[in-house]
C-alpha cells in the first residue's frame, strides 16, 4: 500500500469531488452507479472514466462493472478522505508517522494547532464487525461504511467517559478516522509493573465506573490498557451498553481477561464472582 501522504498530495480537487459523492451515495448504494456519479460531478465522461480508473489503480476505489457501473471506497479511499475532512475543518494541520497497525486499525501521529501532538485512529473491519454482519442485518452496503459506524462508536465512547475514567479525550471524528489525545505510553503488556497489586485495583475501578456510566469495553485486555504516569483505557469501537442481551457475558470475559493476565504475569490471584459482584454493586 502507498503511503497516505504521497497518495494524499496526489490527489486533485476534481479527485475529491469524485470520492466525496461516492462517500455521501455510499450509505444508499453498495457500489454508487457511475452514472450518479456522473450527473453530481458535471465531469465529463471520459474524465470521469480514467479518474475512476486510476483511483481504483492507486486502491482507493473498489469498481465493478456487474449489474451496472459502479465504485465504493475501500479502506485507503476511506482514510483519505476522512483526512481530507479533518484537514478542510481544521482540525488537522500535520499527519505524522504511523505509529502501528493492527488488526482493526492504523495509528498515526499527528498535529493541531488547537489541539498539539495528537494521534488519528482510521479504523479497518476486524473480525469482530464481520461476525456481527453474519448475526445482524446490516442491509446491503459496503463493509467501508461499517468502519464509518465503528469509529463513530469509538468517538461516543471516549466522549462519554472522559472525566470519568482516563481515556484518551477525543478531539475529532470525520468518516473512518477519530483524532484523540497522544497518550505517552505503552500498552500494559509490554511493562514490568512496580505495583500491580495497586494497578489492578484501578482497573478494576476503572471498569465499575464504566458500568455505572452504562459502558461495558468488550475487548478489555493487556492490549487495550496503555501504562504512562497513570493508566489509561483505549480501544472501543465494540463498548456495549447496558440494554445490550448480553452484556452479562461481555462484562465477565473483560473482567475474566484482566485477572488473567495479572494472575499469569504477577501471579495476583482474585474471584472472578466477586469482583464481577463489585462492579455491578451500587
Ligand atoms: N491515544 C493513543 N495514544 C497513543 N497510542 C495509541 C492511542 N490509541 C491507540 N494507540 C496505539 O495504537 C494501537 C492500536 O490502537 P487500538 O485502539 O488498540 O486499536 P486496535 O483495534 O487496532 O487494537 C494501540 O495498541 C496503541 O499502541
Ligand atoms: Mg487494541
Amino acid at each position: 500500500m502507498k503511503d497516505f501522504h504521497i497518495l494524499y498530495k496526489s490527489l486533485r480537487k476534481i479527485d475529491w469531488r469524485v470520492i466525496e459523492i461516492i462517500f455521501k451515495k455510499m450509505w444508499d448504494y453498495k457500489y454508487v452507479p457511475s452514472d450518479l456519479i456522473l450527473k453530481l460531478s458535471g465531469i465529463k465522461e471520459s474524465e470521469l472514466n480514467k479518474i475512476l480508473r486510476r483511483l481504483s489503480d492507486d486502491g482507493l476505489l473498489d469498481n465493478r462493472s456487474q449489474p451496472y457501473f459502479g465504485s465504493s471506497l475501500t479502506f485507503l479511499g476511506m482514510s483519505l478522505y476522512s483526512l481530507r475532512k479533518l484537514v478542510t475543518r481544521n482540525k488537522l494541520d500535520m499527519l505524522g508517522k504511523k505509529m502501528g497497525e493492527g488488526k482493526e486499525s492504523v495509528v498515526y501521529n499527528c498535529y493541531s494547532e488547537k489541539y498539539g501532538e495528537c494521534v488519528i485512529k482510521f479504523h479497518k473491519l476486524g473480525a469482530h464487525f464481520r461476525k456481527i454482519r453474519e448475526k445482524r442485518d446490516y442491509g446491503d452496503l459496503h463493509l467501508s461504511v461499517l468502519t464509518v459506524r465503528s469509529a463513530k462508536k469509538e468517538y461516543s465512547a471516549l466522549k462519554r467517559l472522559f472525566g470519568i475514567i482516563n481515556v484518551p479525550e477525543a478531539f475529532a471524528w470525520e468518516g473512518n478516522a477519530v483524532m484523540m489525545e497522544l497518550i505517552d505510553g505503552k500498552e500494559l503488556f509490554r511493562v514490568r509493573l512496580e505495583n500491580p497489586e495497586d494497578a489492578l485495583d484501578i482497573i478494576l475501578e476503572d471498569t465499575k465506573k464504566m458500568f455505572r456510566a452504562g459502558i461495558i469495553h468488550g475487548d478489555l485486555s493487556q492490549y487495550n490498557i496503555l501504562v504512562s504516569d497513570d493508566l489509561y483505557i483505549i480501544d472501543f469501537p465494540q463498548h456495549v451498553d447496558l440494554d445490550h442481551e448480553n452484556w452479562p457475558d461481555i462484562l465477565k470475559k473483560d473482567i475474566e481477561n484482566v485477572l488473567s493476565y495479572f494472575k499469569k504475569a504477577y501471579g495476583i490471584e482474585k474471584d472472578i464472582n466477586s469482583v464481577t459482584k463489585y462492579i455491578i454493586s451500587e
